[in-house]
C-alpha cells in the first residue's frame, strides 16, 4: 500500500518551519489582557490562596509590577478593586477617592501608555456581596443602572482608557455610553461582559475580590451555562447600545460561544479565561500532573482558533514570556 497515497496530510507536519508555515492561528502578546486585584495599605503583595502567583497588591506595589507587564509587551490591564469598606450601595465604587480611581490615577501617571479598563461592577463593594442594589432579595436592574453608570464615570474621570462593565444589568451599556458622552468622555470605549454566565469557575475570584454574595447567588442576573441563542441576544443588545468591545465569560467551556459571537458579529470580540480555569491548570502543573506551558498555550490558542480577538488572563505575562523567547 504506497503509490495509492496521493493526499498525505502529514507531508505538512514534518518539521517546525513548515509547520509555523500553515499554522492558522497565531497567538501574540498583544492579544493579552492582565488582570490585577488592587487593596488598600502599603507595601502589600500578598498572594491569593486559591490563585498561586496572582496577588493582592497595594497601590505602591501595584505599579512596580505593571511597569513589568507593560515591558513584557501586555498592552492592557484590567483592575479590579477591593475597598476597605462596604455598604448596602457600594459607594467606594463611584467614591473619587475609591482604591480603583487611586490606582488608576497612579498607573497612568508612572505609565502612561499602559490601557487601563476597569472592571466596573458592585459586588466587591456592597455588604451582601451582589453585584447591584438588593430590594426584597432581588437586585433591582434599573436602581442599580444609575450607580453602575456613575462607576464608570468616576474611572473615566480618573483617567481610565477604557471600562468593563461585568454586572450583566440590563441596559447598563446604554446608559454608560450616555453618561460619558454627556460628561465629555466620548472617547472612552466599553468592553462589555456581553455573555457572562453563572459560572462555577468564578470560585477563587470570589476569594480574591471578597466579592461571594451573602445569600443565594447570581443566576437572576448572569445567564444560564445550557443557552446559547440567548448569548447572542445579549451581545447583539450591548452592541446596539453601544458597546465597542463584547466578551464571552468564561472562555473554556463556552468556545462554542465565542465561535457562533465571531460568527454573527463583526465586532472585537474579547474573551474571559476566569479565575477557576487559571487555578485548576495552575493547580495540576503544581502536582507535576500537567505541563504548565504546554496547556497553557494550547488553552489560549483554542480561545484565539474559536474567535477571539484578545484575552484577558491571569497566564498573561507568563505567556508573554513564552511567546517571545521561542
Ligand atoms: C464581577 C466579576 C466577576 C468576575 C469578573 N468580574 C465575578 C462574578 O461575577 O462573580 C470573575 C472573574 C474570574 O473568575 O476570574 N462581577
Amino acid at each position: 500500500m504506497k503509490a495509492e497515497l496521493v493526499k498525505r496530510p502529514r507531508r505538512l507536519r514534518l518539521n517546525q518551519n513548515i509547520r509555523d508555515m500553515v499554522r492558522e492561528t497565531s497567538l501574540n502578546v498583544k492579544d493579552l489582557i492582565y488582570p490585577y486585584f488592587v487593596v488598600e495599605g502599603e507595601n502589600v503583595k500578598e498572594e491569593i490562596e486559591a490563585m498561586p502567583k496572582v496577588f493582592h497588591f497595594s497601590i505602591d506595589k501595584l505599579v512596580k509590577d505593571v511597569k513589568e507587564t507593560y515591558e513584557l509587551g501586555i498592552p492592557a490591564i484590567l483592575l479590579f478593586g477591593i475597598p476597605s469598606s462596604k455598604d448596602e450601595v457600594g459607594s467606594q465604587a463611584y467614591a473619587s477617592s475609591g482604591i480603583v480611581q487611586r490606582a488608576v490615577r497612579a498607573i497612568k501617571e508612572a505609565i502612561p501608555s499602559m490601557i487601563v479598563i476597569t472592571d466596573v461592577c458592585l459586588c466587591e463593594y456592597t455588604s451582601h456581596g451582589h453585584c447591584g442594589v438588593v430590594e426584597s432579595g432581588y437586585v433591582d436592574n434599573d436602581k442599580t443602572l444609575e450607580l453602575i453608570a456613575k462607576t464608570a464615570l468616576s474611572h473615566a474621570k480618573a483617567g481610565a482608557d477604557m471600562v468593563a462593565p461585568s454586572d450583566m444589568m440590563d441596559g447598563r451599556v446604554g446608559c454608560i455610553r450616555q453618561i460619558l458622552d454627556s460628561e465629555g468622555y466620548v472617547t472612552v470605549p466599553i468592553m462589555a461582559y456581553s455573555a457572562k454566565y453563572a459560572s462555577g469557575f468564578y470560585g477563587p475570584f470570589r476569594e480574591a475580590a471578597q466579592s461571594a454574595p451573602q445569600f443565594g447567588d447570581r443566576r437572576s442576573y448572569q445567564m444560564d451555562p445550557a443557552n446559547s441563542d440567548e448569548a447572542l441576544r445579549e451581545i447583539a443588545l450591548d452592541i446596539e447600545e453601544g458597546a465597542d468591545i463584547v466578551m464571552v465569560k468564561p472562555a473554556l467551556a463556552y468556545l462554542d460561544i465565542i465561535r457562533r459571537a465571531k460568527d454573527s458579529f463583526k465586532v472585537p470580540l474579547a474573551t474571559y479565561n476566569v479565575s477557576g480555569e487559571y487555578s485548576m491548570i495552575k493547580a495540576a502543573a503544581l502536582k507535576g500532573w500537567l505541563d504548565e506551558k504546554v496547556v497553557v498555550l494550547e488553552s489560549l490558542t483554542s480561545m484565539k482558533r474559536a474567535g477571539a480577538d484578545m484575552i484577558i488572563t491571569y497566564f498573561a505575562k507568563d505567556a508573554a514570556k513564552w511567546l517571545t523567547t521561542r
